[in-house]
């Protein structure tokens, strides 16, 4: 960290803690200052509401400091002009211009690639590969959370055609797709940014094998490969004209922009994932234009490092109100966790503190009852972010609606203002933070501005901690180890050997 960033941090490490209810009382200005509307471009927007955490002017001015001392600006640009943000890899970070902003060669590239795509899925729709009702999306990690999520918001009513994505290697995820799929109607997506990943090819071989075992007799005809890795589909036997290529430069977590959102587009036709990238591009916009505080993903990413780095919040926790969003909290665990979960700088120094929180979260109102006690009255402060949304998204009684909104409200009301009780077990404390997104509605264009925030949020949060979000050399040496065991070649410790034997799976 350079001599400005200590100075900066320092300064923030000096500021008086108000409780929220004071911070409240004392400035007339402070729902204004943290509480921005924004505005899709299509209609429609969403309310960022930080005002319920512990930012104030004065923070918010030596965290503009501390941006400033880590070259955020710079940081950003490069991000946006397609420059190398990823060193470890050498590489470029262009999700962004998947969703049209970003370099123009890169731009060009994307879009020729998105109509390839958009061809492909409007033949499947018109019958070019008979009649589809099924898709069974084999992929992992970014290449499955992403459209898993979409489609569950955005599919519900109106799918077009059925869409089961299937992640685990445990074989039981994939029985359940069977059962729900004829495979006479049922199409394959193979999704792998590296087309090597172990749990996605045995999937997509033992899917091959079903659609063999059931009476297809070209399985290989019903395949659709989305990866940065085209030359391995067609060696693995996928029809070129099958074969939905989007580039290396666009990580695992950030592809969902890419040919992997392929089975939102199959599922609630091109228009909505057309839709999705184009409230995406209003996030990048945002945050490409719109300097200091005012710039909601920095913003959230000031209070994100106030509470990791100055209030020592080993967690923060996510709760969508809104059933649409269930899958939201594991996808930002992948973003979060796997961009900025690291312990050494981009310069590959030791970070002078705690990186990326766990996060965890869950569905409203379902985590009140389970979970919620902890964070009215645990030891742990928890940081809490809740997303819903004003127009519900069933046709029951509104009732269920209205209390569900009604609920998550009361939530970050309670947590803030708790309430004395001489009985000690009956006090809530209070002064327990938390941020509300909610948006107008959850269409396809609020989905892609919330996902891209949060993108961008994680980027800024990154910049601030000095460390590069787009590797995970984390996760491979379990893979490494997964494959010695399987060659049986090594030996391991007495513990691991034990485990082997007793699965039968060891040498002995
Ligand atoms: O092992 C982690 C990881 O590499 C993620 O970063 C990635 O999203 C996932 O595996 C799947 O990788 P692929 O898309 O190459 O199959």
């Amino acid at each position: 960290m350079n001599d400005a960033a200590k100075e900066a941090w320092s300064h923030l490490g000096l500021h008086p803690e108000p409780d929220l209810v004071s911070l409240f009382a004392d400035d007339p200005q402070r729902l204004a200052l943290l509480s921005t509307r924004f505005d899709l471009p299509q209609g429609g927007g969403i309310q960022f509401d930080w005002s319920k955490t512990h930012l104030t002017r004065d923070l918010i001015k030596d965290f503009e400091t501390l941006a400033g001392a880590m070259g955020f600006a710079d940081a950003r640009n490069a991000l946006f002009a397609g420059e190398v943000v990823n060193p470890t890899e050498h590489r470029a970070a262009e999700h962004t211009a998947q969703r049209g902003v970003g370099s123009e060669a890169s731009v060009e590239e994307a879009q020729a690639l998105h109509q390839r795509m958009k061809l492909l899925v409007e033949a499947i729709h018109e019958g070019a590969l008979g009649e589809v009702r099924h898709l069974i999306h084999v992929g992992i990690g970014g290449s499955a959370l992403g459209p898993a999520m979409a489609v569950d918001a955005l599919a519900r009513d109106l799918a077009l055609v059925d869409v089961h994505v299937v992640s685990n290697i445990d074989g039981c995820a994939l029985e359940e797709a069977f059962k729900a799929c004829d495979p006479q109607t049922t199409l394959l997506a193979v999704a792998s940014k590296t087309f090597a990943t172990i749990e996605t090819m045995t999937n997509a071989e033992s899917v091959l094998k079903w659609l063999g075992e059931n009476g297809i007799s070209d399985p290989g005809g019903r395949v659709i490969a989305l990866t940065a890795s085209p030359e391995k589909a067609v060696e693995w036997g996928v029809d070129e004209t099958r074969v939905l290529p989007f580039p290396e430069t666009v990580g695992g977590r950030y592809s969902l922009w890419s040919s992997i959102g392929f089975p939102l587009a199959l599922a609630t036709g091109w228009d909505d994932f057309a839709q999705m990238l184009e409230g995406a591009a209003a996030m990048d916009r945002h945050f490409l234009d719109t300097d200091g505080a005012a710039n909601l993903c920095l913003r959230a990413a000031f209070a994100d490092q106030y509470y990791s780095r100055l209030r020592g919040c080993q967690t923060r926790a996510v709760f969508a109100y809104d059933e649409r969003l269930r899958l939201l909290p594991d996808y930002l665990q992948q973003l979060e966790m796997e961009s900025n979960g690291k312990r050494v700088t981009a310069d590959g120094e030791p970070v002078s503190g705690p990186t990326a929180p766990i996060t965890w979260g869950g569905v409203g109102t379902d985590a009140q009852h389970a979970v919620f006690q902890l964070l009215h009255q645990g030891t742990n402060l928890v940081p809490v972010d809740f997303i819903g949304s004003i127009a519900p998204g069933d046709d029951l009684d509104p009732a269920h609606h209205r209390i569900l909104l009604m609920n998550c409200f009361a939530q970050g009301a309670a947590l803030m203002a708790g309430r004395k009780s001489d009985d000690p077990a009956r006090s809530y404390p209070g002064d327990r933070p938390s941020a509300t997104i909610l948006c107008d509605d959850l269409d396809a264009s609020s989905i892609g501005a919330l996902i891209a925030f949060h993108e961008h949020r994680t980027f800024a949060n990154a910049v601030l901690m000095g460390i590069n979000p787009f590797d995970q050399f984390g996760v491979e040496l379990g893979k490494e180890i997964a494959r010695k065991i399987e060659m049986g070649q090594e030996t391991f410790d007495p513990s691991t050997t034990s485990l082997l034997d007793a699965a039968g799976m060891g040498n002995a």
